[in-house]
């Protein structure tokens, strides 16, 4: 009998082909860091609605879904519409359009904070802009931020993925850039104060709202609404990460869900309509500080300045525009938090059924795997049962144990978002959850069978 290795082999055939031509092109053979898949990631030929297809003919259900932008699913008609009709009609004016008025209207209308909004072209130059903006704003230099929080991969926000104490030093990033990031865990609000308080030059402090890492780390109740007043009193911006949670936890994003409202918010992916795009949103007016004055002699020193060839590019505004006024009544997003209801409790049944430690947990439409001995199992449900309110880390799946669970739950037809998690949409149905849970129990009866688990 073959093991999840040799079947994941034999299965994708074509993909091993098209991964040796990549590893001459591409270091590691890949061009996102969430797609190095060893012994060779799947190359995926076509996709629709929450199922997408590889080169070797293998049907596969999406939990990665256009890493969060997907909330239709692939290729939905009213998308597809959207922007073939703008297609053709141009896809860069180098100039002003209507469209790009619609798609900011939309975000003013959901986002509770939203006064006003600047496009840019990804999750990372929101936050790039953002800090610029806070920094600007406050005459400050440092920003504080959180322990597994993911903000992009520029400078400013680097070394997210893990406790900062693990990675002192960020290959090619400037010690005086790290010097000024301070980072603390998150969910201690008096850690946060006593931070505040001892470092003046703090202008904002970036969060995403879900808890570190899309909800990997989940936050305690109350926890954004004591942030929001610590930052308040001390003067420093709040900086709403929604890159992921907007538009996906309320049509308002984590803000409206939680009624807290950012001084800075940044947004991506469900944005643009599975299109390339971002923005900031603000809420006071510290989009002054980009104004143009015409007595300035064109002074770009004294103001943020922000170029971008591909800013509020009209087919990512008519993808953009179509997403978000069909998701504005919030059904999509509630259809999804359903399917992610059925879907968590019936993996920890599989878990359970199976004696297997681990926990699979989630918020809203997302969701989290944590497997094996060091894996707590989950307690009354789904809720995290590790004790995140004193700041413990949360329990990390063994690196074996996470590579065998993404191959099997591929060779089992099921596409995780990295190792061990995934994003649900609004056009994943029951029979593909019921599908998910039983590639899901097939896959960890293989890995007991390996002795993996
Ligand atoms: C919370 C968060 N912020 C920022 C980013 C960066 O966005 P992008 O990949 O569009 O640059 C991501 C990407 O996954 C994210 O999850």
């Amino acid at each position: 009998m073959t093991n999840i290795l040799g079947s994941y082999s034999s299965l994708h055939p074509r993909s091993v082909q098209l991964y040796q031509q990549a590893l001459q092109m591409f270091p590691s053979g890949v061009t996102h860091d969430v797609r190095f898949l060893p012994p060779f990631p799947l190359y995926i030929e076509r996709a629709q609605g929450c199922r997408k297809w590889d080169v070797d003919g293998n049907e596969i259900v999406d939990y990665v879904m256009g890493h969060g932008a997907l909330m239709l699913g692939h290729s939905h008609p009213l998308l597809v519409q959207a922007v073939n009709s703008q297609i053709a009609k141009g896809t860069h004016y180098g100039a002003c359009h209507e469209l790009e008025l619609t798609w900011a209207n939309w975000v003013q209308r959901l986002m509770p904070s939203a006064e006003k909004v600047r496009f840019t072209n990804s999750g990372t130059e929101a936050t790039l802009m953002a800090i610029r903006l806070a920094r600007a704003y406050t005459g400050r230099d440092k920003i504080l931020k959180f322990d597994y929080h993911f903000h992009g991969w520029h400078d400013n926000v680097m070394g997210a993925r893990y406790a900062e104490s693990d990675v002192p030093r960020v290959s090619g990033v400037p010690m005086g850039t790290l010097e000024n990031q301070v980072t603390i865990p998150q969910n201690d609000v008096a850690l946060v104060e006593r931070t505040l308080a001892e470092n003046r030059d703090i202008a904002a402090v970036i969060i995403e709202p879900s808890g570190g890492s899309w909800g990997t780390l989940p936050l305690v109740e109350g926890f954004l609404a004591q942030l929001g007043e610590a930052t308040e009193r001390h003067g420093v911006l709040l900086i709403f990460d929604e890159v992921v949670t907007g538009f996906r936890l309320s049509p308002g994003g984590a803000q409206e869900l939680y009624g807290v409202q950012p001084d800075l918010t940044c947004l991506a992916k469900i944005l643009a309509g599975g299109l390339p795009g971002g923005a900031v949103a603000t809420k006071r007016d510290i989009f002054a500080l980009m104004e143009f004055t015409l007595d300035m002699e064109w002074n770009l020193c004294r103001r943020v300045f922000h170029p971008g060839t591909f800013n509020a590019n009209p087919l990512s505004a008519a993808a953009g525009t179509a997403m978000l006024s069909h998701i504005a009544d919030g059904r999509p997003q509630a259809h999804a938090d359903a399917m992610t209801q059925r879907l968590v409790p019936a993996m920890n049944k599989a878990l359970e059924g199976r004696g297997i430690p681990g926990c699979v947990y989630g918020l809203s439409s997302m969701f989290h795997i944590v497997l094996g001995e060091d894996c707590p199992r989950p307690r009354d449900g789904v809720e995290w049962p590790w004790d995140a309110a004193n700041g413990a880390s949360p329990p990390r799946t063994k690196l074996d144990i996470a590579l065998a669970l993404k191959r099997g739950c591929l060779n089992n037809g099921v596409d995780l978002m990295g190792f061990s998690g995934g994003l649900v949409s609004a056009v994943h149905q029951p029979a593909d959850i019921d599908f998910t849970v039983e590639a899901f129990d097939r896959t960890l009866g293989q890995m007991q069978e390996e002795g993996i688990l």
